[in-house]
């Protein structure tokens, strides 16, 4: 049977039927019985949200997952192409690449690891080509390097793929996972259900891994469909899939089963009451670097994106990358250290967004409450082009403070902030900071910006863009001058501009006026023999010791 072979409905946001054995249906009224800060999905501004830490749940007894899961596993880029040499390749990478240390655990199978039928004694077989010493010589291999072991079955009579589900064997699977050496089991939800609902059939696997010997994580995989973020705790879920499968791309077009990362972000959004320290909602396993035919993929700017929403939303970090084969890039996105503690965070909040311009081109911002005090803040783009966005540390959920510092999470820089936290963000880009009370000895907080009305310029034409300076910081700035950079052959002007004496920045506390920025008009000349393509400007402001800088894409169309 194919990937897509049980899978009937397609629709993205359709209305789920109360026991679907078909994915790629989601309910968008997610909110059933919350108390739902945040149930709209589109609220320009809420405050109550990002200050509220409040959970749903009362936090399980469960230690297996006190903070999001992490680890690997073979779907996204194998799909049925498992074996025991990938299984071992990939936690030897998981060592070397750093990804062990950086925390990333489990080493799951998914799918297709079995043969189409159970053995005469009713017993689950590996694939004797795919894994002819077994599981539990995978299990040991794994377990020798420090790692944990993920296996793959479904809560029906078959997986998604076709091989027999563990609905009515659900005992002698459990006994025969813990005897491999399981430390996690997906259950999906393909397959004849026999009538059962969910919570029943949940339930008994989760009672059969219970009496085992063996603590062995649950990951419930039904696709949101029957609301598993109101009852997976209760049947032993540590994490549970909000929604039905992710795929290499931005976003989905209506009519199909899969999402892109934005669309995962919009449907597990409003579930964050339902997060918190050993339970989690699961927005699907991550994309980062993964490179399927049929799917766009994702950019580089696009892949950092998923992953410090990921973060934000305190998902599980489960890679779905060829991590034997990745690039320096994807490997540094996956071990940022600093995305990675704001997502391992102890207090086990999903993180809210707080504010939003709307629509699918929207701007927006995010705010999670970190156990320390301090905010991770994100400013999501999700327009095609360079945006500025701008929010303060009291719409973040901040107490007020005479100063703050706010460290930007992918260079690592600290800068100080009066109140204002704002960045030039790129088309689908994410800046994030952590922001917490009190101004360390770091540089003054500021935002450079390049705008015009229109971004595209003739071969040979000239075009006026404004370059803006704004000063965030708590003290005023001298001297600030800027530079603009432009491609080679371009011709740009001024060579530099400098602005003097800009005010503080605006602080929580009442203070300075607006004039805390200043703007410039440049103009840009490409060559007449240019190539019509888009053209990287990049501008650099440089005050007190230190710079700011930003980049905007031109469009040079020829008539
Ligand atoms: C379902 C799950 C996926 C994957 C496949 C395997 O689609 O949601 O994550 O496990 O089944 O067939």
């Amino acid at each position: 049977m194919t990937e897509e072979a049980n899978r009937s409905d397609s629709s993205k946001i359709g209305t789920a039927s109360d026991d679907s054995i078909t994915q790629g249906v989601m309910r968008r009224s997610l909110m059933k019985g919350a108390t739902a800060a945040g149930a709209g999905a589109f609220v320009s501004t809420n405050l109550a949200a990002a200050t509220d830490g409040g959970k749903q749940m009362e936090d399980s007894d469960s230690t297996l997952a006190e903070t999001p899961p992490m680890g690997w596993n073979s779907w996204n880029t194998f799909a049925c192409n498992v074996s025991a040499g990938l299984l071992k390749e990939t936690a030897d990478a998981l060592v070397e690449s750093g990804m062990k240390e950086a925390g990333y655990e489990y080493v799951n199978i998914d799918d297709c690891w079995m043969t189409e039928e159970r053995d005469e004694n009713g017993n689950l077989t590996p694939d004797p080509e795919k894994f002819p010493n077994g599981i539990d010589a995978v299990a040991d291999y794994v377990h020798e390097r420090g790692l944990k072991l993920g296996i793959y079955e479904s809560a029906g009579t078959n997986t998604c793929a076709g091989y027999p589900g563990s609905l009515g064997h659900e005992e002698r699977d459990a006994q025969m996972f813990s005897d491999w050496g399981i430390d996690y089991l997906k259950y999906d939800n393909c397959g004849d259900h026999h009538g059962l609902s969910a919570i029943e059939r949940y339930t008994r696997m989760h009672e059969a891994l219970e009496a085992t010997d063996r603590e062995i994580v649950l990951s419930i995989c039904e696709w949101g469909n029957n609301d598993p973020w109101t009852w997976g705790p209760d049947v032993g879920g540590s994490l549970w899939r909000t929604t039905g499968d992710i795929k290499p791309l931005w976003t989905a077009t209506e009519d199909t089963w899969y999402h892109g990362v934005i669309d995962i972000v919009d449907m597990n959004e409003p579930l964050s009451n339902y997060a918190g320290p050993g339970h989690w909602n699961d927005p699907d396993m991550l994309e980062v670097g993964v490179d399927i035919d049929g799917y766009p993929g994702l950019s580089e700017t696009e892949d950092r994106t998923h992953f410090g929403m990921w973060a934000m939303m305190a998902a599980p970090l489960i890679a779905g990358n060829d991590v034997r084969n990745m690039s320096d890039t994807t490997r540094a996105i996956l071990t940022n250290e600093e995305v990675l503690a704001i997502d391992q965070d102890p207090a086990g909040n999903q993180g809210r967004r707080i504010q939003n311009t709307g629509g699918a081109d929207g701007t927006e911002v995010w705010s999670k409450p970190l156990a320390n005090g301090d905010r991770a803040v994100a400013l999501l783009n999700r327009d095609d082009a360079t945006s500025t966005i701008l929010t303060s540390t009291r719409e973040v959920g901040l107490d007020d403070a005479s100063a703050y510092t706010a460290r930007d999470l992918w260079d690592g820089v600290d800068t100080v902030t009066a109140g204002l936290i704002g960045a030039s963000v790129p088309a689908h880009g994410l800046a994030m900071f952590r922001v917490g009370r009190g101004a360390k000895d770091a540089a003054p907080g500021a935002m450079i910006s390049i705008s015009t009305d229109e971004p595209t310029v003739g071969p040979g034409e000239s075009r006026e863009l404004t370059v803006t300076f704004t000063n965030h910081a708590p003290n005023a700035l001298k001297t600030v001058s800027v530079t603009l950079e432009a491609p080679d052959g371009w011709e740009s002007e001024p060579a530099t501009a400098t602005f003097r004496d800009i005010t503080a920045g605006p602080s929580v506390e009442g203070g300075s006026g607006p004039e805390n920025d200043a703007s410039t008009d440049w103009t840009v000349r490409p060559p007449r023999d240019v190539e019509s393509d888009g053209y990287e400007l990049a501008a650099t402001a440089e005050f007190a010791d230190s710079t700011s800088k930003t980049t905007f894409e031109l469009t040079v169309e020829s008539s």
